[in-house]
């Protein structure tokens, strides 16, 4: 008989950057207030990436804790997925930087873009590897230096975004094991593109003087359309994977949103009548950091003593594309 192979998470680490960008802090760069950013966003304050790190180097600090966690070595790395929108540089892949640092053998390590939703596409596309029994444990992280890209003078983004690194490792189990993942569900609507991107500094738009006059290589969003089509987008995707799995939304212990904006994850934990307390939360703390969203949010869950193993999760983001996504797993 073959056997089948499920995958478990082994093991869990987040890093975010020492310098801290708070919200009085902005208020010299911008025309902003505190209480404004709190009311409607639930930010308090960003971590920054400092001069001369990248964003492999914060990977490397949330790699080596998961490793640890999972009581692993680097040598243990069939392949690293490295989730981003902000690489060291265009090319090579970000995940070939932290391969050479965490020094693992000469395993696959590739980047994927699919911007706030990347973790959910990196555990997504693990998970189908390891199932298929192609590898045995796959470092996939989150990590982004989205501060790099933010023009500190559009008080519409500048106030929404940090720096941090996630990772997890994805190991082979048995079909037995009951803490494994359970569904995914992925999309993307490319139609929507325009509401949020980098425009310029890539092949349709190489950066030149003039292309950096305006601006062009900054993080543009279009707030309002964002907002909607991400409470729109998460609500349908959280009911794919409750019915896939037929999950009643009660038996969910923990939801990890994406998070964006507090009240964005208040809407979608409103449509399904979901007690806030049983959300986990970090924006406040961190405040959107893209693909290291979901994993940061969960270690401050683990480190509040909140996530348990054996507790079943919902995961579930949406970013530029408009890509989005959700998980179930039993961690
Ligand atoms: C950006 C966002 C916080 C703005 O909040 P909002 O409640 O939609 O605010 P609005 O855009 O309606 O703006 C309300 C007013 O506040 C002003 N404003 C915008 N940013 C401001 C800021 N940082 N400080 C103070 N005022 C601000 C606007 O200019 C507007 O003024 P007006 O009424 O005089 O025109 C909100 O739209 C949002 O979070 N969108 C989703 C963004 C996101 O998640 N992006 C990442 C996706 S992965």
């Amino acid at each position: 008989m073959t056997e089948r192979y499920r995958t478990r998470i082994a093991g869990t680490g987040s890093y975010l950057p020492e310098k801290i960008l708070s919200n009085h802090d902005l208020e010299k760069l911008v025309e902003t207030n505190h209480d404004w950013i709190v009311e409607r966003t639930g930010i308090h304050r960003r971590h920054i990436v400092a001069e001369g790190q990248a964003t492999s180097d914060l990977a490397l600090h949330a790699a080596q804790s998961a490793l640890a966690d999972a009581k692993m070595t680097p040598q243990d790395l069939d392949c690293i997925l490295f989730c981003t929108v902000t690489p060291d540089q265009p090319m090579p892949a970000s995940a070939c930087f932290l391969q050479t640092k965490l020094g693992c053998r000469n395993i696959m390590a590739v980047d994927l873009n699919a911007a706030c939703t990347g973790f959910l596409y990196g555990l997504t596309i693990a998970d189908q590897m390891i199932r298929t029994g192609f590898y045995k444990n796959i470092l996939v992280v989150g990590a982004e230096c989205i501060s790099r890209y933010i023009n500190y003078k559009d008080r519409e983004t500048c106030i929404l975004f940090g720096d941090a690194a996630g990772a997890w490792i994805c190991s082979r189990t048995s079909e037995s094991d009951p803490n494994v993942i359970m569904t995914s569900h992925l999309h993307a609507e490319g139609s929507l593109a325009d509401l949020l991107q980098m425009e310029a500094g890539a092949a349709r738009k190489p950066l030149t003087q003039e292309v950096l006059d305006r601006g062009e290589q900054f993080m543009k969003m279009k707030g309002r359309e964002i907002f909607k089509n991400a409470v729109r987008t998460m609500a349908t995707t959280c009911k794919e994977a409750l019915s896939a799995t037929n999950t009643p939304m009660g038996q969910i212990d923990w939801m990890i949103p994406h998070q964006a904006n507090l009240r964005i994850i208040e809407a979608v934990a409103d449509q399904f009548d979901f007690p806030k307390d049983k959300v986990i939360l970090s924006v406040h703390e961190t405040g959107n950091t893209s693909a290291a969203s979901i994993p940061c949010a969960f270690e401050m869950g683990k480190s509040e003593n909140k996530i348990k193993r054996g507790q079943l999760l919902l995961l579930t983001a949406f970013g530029a594309g408009l890509t989005s996504g959700s998980m179930i797993l039993r961690y």
